[in-house]
């Protein structure tokens, strides 16, 4: 199992780093245009492989893109990340011509390969992906809902005062601070629906708290967070890479599918070997479906900024 990571940013440099650890991918190559910056950070990251007990072998390269010829699975970060106060919708100009050069140098050299976009504002970026490589809608994945999830799963744990194992829950939409969907209707401790514990007050705040989840870590690091979007993603690529079957939001193409179409935005879907097997169309009610419609309607805007 052969995984490229582009771009070696803190994001890629986390993501190669969390892959490495869980130890199920053979090769690891990560890819960057700053001169000998991959390189250093695969070298750190290798020299921290008999500390951490992983056999991942990650290499670096300096935009060499026949070095990752023959990925089985691509994750695409580069690009800028926001500063504090940005929206992700901010980035477009700069990014949109990032990713289409980077998918298609990636596609040359790994025809095969499922691609995992990571960079902003990414349910377009995704969408941009699918317009311009034309690769199969199973093999284009957005990571946002993952992340998204987790930052729920925090903020519900800690208003719950239980610890995080115990709970779970879902964000779906768009990937932007007006655009997240959390789901507190389905969240659960321990499988008790998370409203017999916490006022609905302190849910909305909850909801509130995750929606800005990244725009909060922004202002305190001065620039967007690393080590919960690297895991996010090293979760996806496990799924697909041992074909795990298992539900993740993520941003997919949507045809139909919960009254939307010609658009990337966050959904369950199920992962696996193929990649996205298939969208779980969970029945929402009349606010969740309000919500989403509203979020598409964002999605679609900064969509139309694309020059196609
Ligand atoms: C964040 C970036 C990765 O939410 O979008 O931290």
């Amino acid at each position: 199992m052969k995984v490229t990571v582009v771009g070696a940013g803190a994001v890629g440099a986390s993501c190669a780093e969390y892959i490495a650890i869980k130890n199920f991918a053979s090769e690891v190559v990560l890819l960057d245009i700053k001169e000998g910056y991959a390189e250093g950070k695969a070298m750190d990251l290798m020299q921290t492989a008999s500390l951490n007990g992983f056999d991942t072998k990650i290499t670096g390269t300096t935009n060499d893109y026949s070095k990752t010829a023959n990925s089985n699975i691509c994750v695409i970060t580069s690009g800028i990340p926001r500063k504090p106060g940005m929206t992700r919708e901010e980035l477009i100009g700069i990014n949109a011509g990032i990713v289409k050069t980077v998918s298609s140098n990636l596609i040359a050299h790994s025809p095969n390969t499922i691609i995992i976009v990571v960079s902003n504002p990414m349910d377009t970026m995704t969408y941009l992906v699918h317009k311009t490589t034309g690769l199969p809608k199973n093999r284009i994945i957005g990571m946002g809902g993952a992340l998204d999830s987790a930052r729920f799963k925090y903020r519900l744990a800690e208003a719950l005062g239980a610890p995080i194992s115990d709970v779970d829950g879902m964000v779906i939409g768009g990937h932007s601070d007006k655009g997240m969907v959390p789901l507190t209707r389905l969240a659960t401790r321990n499988s008790v629906p998370v409203s017999e514990f916490i006022s609905e007050e302190r849910l909305t705040q909850v909801k509130e708290d995750t929606k800005v989840g990244g725009a909060t870590l922004t202002k305190l690091l001065g620039t967007s967070a690393w080590y919960a979007p690297g895991a996010a993603v090293s979760g996806l690529v496990q799924a697909i890479a041992c074909d795990l079957q298992k539900i993740y939001p993520c941003s997919a193409l949507l045809e139909g599918e919960f009254g939307l179409s010609d658009l990337c935005i966050g959904v369950p879907v199920v992962l696996g070997k193929n990649g996205i097997e298939r969208i779980v169309e969970i029945d929402l009610d009349d606010a969740e479906k309000a919500h989403l419609v509203e979020s598409a309607a964002g999605v679609q805007k900064t969509n139309g900024l694309l020059e196609l």
